[in-house]
């Protein structure tokens, strides 16, 4: 077990890390190929920590790179404590936390306790040993409806399209129960009612504790509890892949006595691990359960991820999350992008890929000047696109080909990121024209780490400015709470101040230039326009879609 050796350099304004830390999730089939097979791997991320340590990053969250058929890009684990060949192996894990940790950068893995993969020891046996076999009781297999049981047990339609049961075949041949998998068929959903899935997850917590890991991202966090007696839902449609609805599998409230055990599982270590919920709830107070005192520490704000880019709906939305999670003593978490949904600098677009870019840099800088932590998506400090001309047949996502290329688009934000060079893949593996698991655009020769690297004006320079800065000055990141400024109507402005010094934040969402008084603004730190505002005459122009950073008095 290894701890990290280097404290990160930061002015620290307190004791716990995670609490404003700027966390790098990386998706490791797409992040950097040590072997050449087309698939990223753990050498391939370790290779590369000197550039995470440069961006001026925190912590990395790695997803699931654990033994598994890749029916859902990994997240359908059958072997919890073993790193899937492709990937490498727990000893190559255990060299990235040490690696990384003398970096002074910390590690987080993904735990998926919703479901694991049909090809899971214990799936299989509960398979093998037919209807009645005790072993079923860890996961949700039930009779079905109607005549011969020939109907699922309830009318659940899986978050991938289509039922969210699928019939076994007994060992003699003849249909069997069903069971339920909210996500693909090969991802039989587990039994959070049965003691050794409880105590399963513990062990599998503590094997990776014991590596030394940092802590956990939990996927489907709100997810592990059924309503009893799996009622139906009374509609039949597919969710969206992580709605907010109310249904009978999400955000029940016997999920916080799980997080509150794991909580004291993870208190048990030293070096304050954390763990952070993936729960998509209703509303901010829901999210805001999942960190109350004794559970866990982080919960993502998808809200945040979600919203338009318009000054006032933005202003809500921070000051609600703000609010929500200060009732509860807890940080705030920001994310722009992860490997779930649409590039943000597409999505921002609109239909103009330039105006997406503009706003991805301005939302970048807005994200960093908030209080509390920031979950960066690898690529994002690249400034990459969603990529939506793959063709069906390359394409990955369980989703899509469930749904007839109706969802399930999610391989467009899991390219393989562009390193260097100027002919696919860029750098991802180590052989020029060597393979990539996705195809990458020809464009991406202009963006990659390389091509980047020393221009003041790329996306990346603007990145590693921001993290700079926000490393050296506890005004951004820390605290509860912003002061809000009210400066111009479309432009959102708050006021950040530590005993370090204070800083002003102003963001202009309108496609227009937009002047404002300087008065107070104090000099400018950095701006996600080009060219960067100049103040004369006491006034400030900010430009289209940007946002300034401004050393207060
Ligand atoms: C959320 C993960 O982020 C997503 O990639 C996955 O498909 C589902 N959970 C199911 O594990």
């Amino acid at each position: 077990m290894t701890a990290p050796t280097t404290a990160p350099a930061r002015a620290r304004t307190h004791p716990d890390w995670w609490q404003d830390a700027v966390i790098y999730q990386v998706y490791p089939r797409s992040f950097a190929d040590s072997d050449g097979d087309g698939c990223g791997d753990l050498a391939g991320i370790r290779s590369r920590l000197g550039y995470l340590r440069e961006l001026g990053v925190d912590a990395l969250w790695i997803s699931p790179f654990y033994t598994s058929p890749q029916a859902d890009g990994g997240y359908d684990v059958a072997d919890y404590r073993a790193v899937d060949p492709v990937y490498g192996t727990v000893g190559d894990a255990d060299a990235l936390i040490t690696d990384a940790h003398a970096l002074g950068l910390r590690v987080i893995v993904d735990v998926v306790p919703n479901h694991c993969s049909d090809q899971h020891p214990w799936f299989l046996q509960a398979l093998r040993e037919g209807s009645g076999s005790p072993l079923r009781a860890r996961f949700h297999f039930r009779p079905g409806r109607g005549p011969g049981g020939e109907e699922p047990p309830n009318d659940w339609i899986s978050l991938f399209g289509g039922p969210a049961w699928t019939r076994t075949t007994d060992p003699d041949g003849t249909p069997g129960e069903w069971y339920l998998h909210l996500f693909a068929p090969q991802q039989p959903d587990l039994n959070w009612d049965s003691t050794a899935v409880r105590d399963e997850f513990r062990s599998i917590l503590r094997f990776w504790l014991d590596l030394g890991v940092d802590g956990f991202r939990i996927d489907v966090a709100h997810g592990l509890v059924k309503a009893p007696g799996l009622p139906d839902l009374g509609r039949h449609e597919q969710l969206g892949l992580l709605g907010e609805q109310l249904v009978p599998y999400f955000d029940q409230d016997g999920v916080h006595e799980i997080y509150r055990s794991w909580r004291t599982l993870l208190e048990e270590y030293p070096g304050q691990r954390i763990a952070v919920a993936e729960a998509w709830t209703k509303t901010l107070d829901r999210t805001a359960r999942y960190v109350r005192p004794g559970e866990l520490h982080q919960a993502f704000n998808f809200k945040f991820l979600n919203a338009p880019w318009d000054a006032d709906g933005l202003r809500e939305l921070i000051a609600l999350s703000l609010a929500s999670m200060h009732a509860v003593d807890a940080p705030t978490t920001w994310t722009l992008s992860n490997h779930d949904v649409i590039r943000h600098a597409s999505r921002y677009a609109e239909g103009d890929p330039a105006r997406g870019l503009r706003r991805a840099r301005a939302a970048a800088l807005l994200m960093l000047a908030l209080p509390g932590s920031a979950y960066l998506y690898q690529g994002e400090e690249l400034g990459l696109p969603e990529v939506t001309d793959i063709p069906d047949e390359v394409r990955q996502d369980p989703a899509f080909h469930r749904s007839d290329g109706g969802h399930g688009l999610r391989d467009g934000c899991r390219v393989p990121l562009p390193w260097s060079g100027t002919g696919a893949p860029y750098g991802f593996g180590p052989v020029p024209g060597g393979p990539a698991w996705l195809p990458q655009p020809a464009e991406w020769a202009e963006l990659s780490v390389e091509a980047q690297t020393g221009d003041p004006r790329s996306v990346l320079e603007l990145y590693r400015s921001a993290l700079h800065v926000r490393r050296s000055n506890p005004a951004l990141g820390a605290g509860r709470s912003v002061e809000w400024l009210d400066l111009a109507p479309g432009v959102l402005a708050f006021r950040r101040d530590s005993e370090a010094g204070a800083l002003v934040c102003t963001v202009n969402t309108t496609g227009e230039p937009v002047r404002i008084a300087g008065g107070g603004l104090g000099a400018l730190l950095l701006s996600s326009a080009e060219p960067q505002p100049a103040q004369s005459s006491g006034q400030v122009l900010l430009a289209a879609d940007s946002t300034s950073w401004w050393q207060a008095g």
